[in-house]
């Protein structure tokens, strides 16, 4: 396969939009059970239905000649995945690529981050919703806090381009610990974006509506303690940044649901059934999946469906808006 990107291969979609960024979603499995991301008893994918590495790297392959310089590996929890880091080491030697990012909660970190550096990982972003181990355990259902602290600090001391803590803020549950969680990041040098839940997937504990946190909220409480000031800073992703005065961190607010940010989208996403999503909150996609299986070496077709779905990119989710159609899909099923 050797079709480098040119202007008329680039991935334009019918609003003008570019898209630089694809998320690959490698597992629908996770060792967490985040009350916002799923429901307690989840099934999970069979094994057929979900993309061998090889079809995974395929795709990351095509994306890359068709203009794509970002990558993110999410999941579920991607580092749960077997084999993750052979997939990591061959997507980190695609030419052309400025980046190669993954989402993790942190779980694997400790024992991951010196082979995800090698492999050409530049920046990763760990969830991490309380700094207290009983509401993080509440909130992640399954998840060990100390052990995530320890994969945080061991990613930090692999001097990772740029380390970014997630932070998905519900009233009543975590609230009260905005202001901890920045002094946690500005501790380790790091930074730290806040997240509004979005409702994808039915979820069972908590009416989303009456939890929902604005980040104009979060951010007059971190502004009650620090100078926040905004900053042109750009990753590939949603997020707004402040610079915090006195420190190397950034806070970024990614607002999805109070401001939305649809109209300078850049991303698509595949699932790891190989449902390439057009947008996080709609449920627009292709299947790439039958691609792959029933034409394994027609490189051209993928290039070209992947080329075509463009056109079905939606302008904009409609998270609680009146009539807004419901995406049944949890979160971990996109990876975000
Ligand atoms: P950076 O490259 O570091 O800016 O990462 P990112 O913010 O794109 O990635 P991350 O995986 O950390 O995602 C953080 C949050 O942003 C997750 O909750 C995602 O669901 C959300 N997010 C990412 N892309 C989109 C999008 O296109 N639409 C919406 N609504 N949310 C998104
Ligand atoms: N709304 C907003 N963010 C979510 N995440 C998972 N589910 C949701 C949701 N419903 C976050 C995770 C992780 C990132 C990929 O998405 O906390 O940081
Ligand atoms: Fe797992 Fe991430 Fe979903 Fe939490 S948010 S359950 S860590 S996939």
């Amino acid at each position: 396969m050797n079709i480098a990107a040119t202007p008329s291969t680039a991935l334009i979609d019918k609003y003008g939009r570019h898209i630089d960024y694809v998320r690959l979603s490698v597992t629908d499995r996770c060792d967490f059970r985040c009350v916002y991301c799923m429901s307690e008893k989840m099934t999970f994918l069979p094994r057929n239905q979900v993309l061998s590495l090889e079809e995974i790297f395929k795709v990351a392959q095509v994306f890359n000649q068709l203009g794509v310089r970002k990558i993110r590996l999410t999941g579920g929890e991607p580092l749960v995945r077997s084999n993750i880091l052979s997939l990591v080491q061959n997507i980190g030697k695609l030419p052309n690529l400025d980046e190669l990012l993954i989402t993790t909660n942190g779980s694997h970190l400790e024992q991951m981050s010196a082979d995800l550096k090698a492999a050409g990982v530049t920046r990763i972003n760990i969830s991490l919703d309380s700094l207290n181990a009983a509401t993080f355990r509440e909130m992640t259902r399954t998840g060990d806090l100390a052990q995530v602290l320890r994969g945080i600090e061991a990613a930090k001391a692999r001097n990772f381009k740029a380390l970014r803590l997630n932070a998905v803020i519900l009233k009543g549950r975590n609230d009260h610990e905005i202001l901890d969680l920045v002094h946690y990041a500005m501790q380790l040098g790091i930074n730290i974006a806040f997240i509004e839940e979005m409702p994808l997937g039915e979820v069972t504990e908590h009416d989303r509506l009456e939890t929902s946190c604005s980040n104009d909220e979060v951010r007059r409480v971190i502004e009650s303690a620090h100078n926040l000031t905004p900053l042109d800073m750009k990753t590939a992703g949603p997020s707004r940044y402040y610079q915090l005065e006195g420190s190397e961190s950034r806070v970024g607010f990614i607002s999805p649901v109070s401001h939305n940010f649809c109209e300078s989208c850049n991303r698509v996403r595949m699932t790891v059934e190989g449902r390439l999503l057009l947008c996080l909150g709609n449920e627009h996609s292709v299947d790439l999946r039958s691609v792959l299986r029933e034409h394994p070496d027609d490189v051209h077709l993928l290039q070209e469906t992947i080329r075509n779905a463009m056109d079905i990119k939606p302008l904009r989710h409609y998270f609680y808006e009146k009539d807004a159609p419901q995406v049944v899909r949890f979160m971990n099923m996109t990876g975000g």
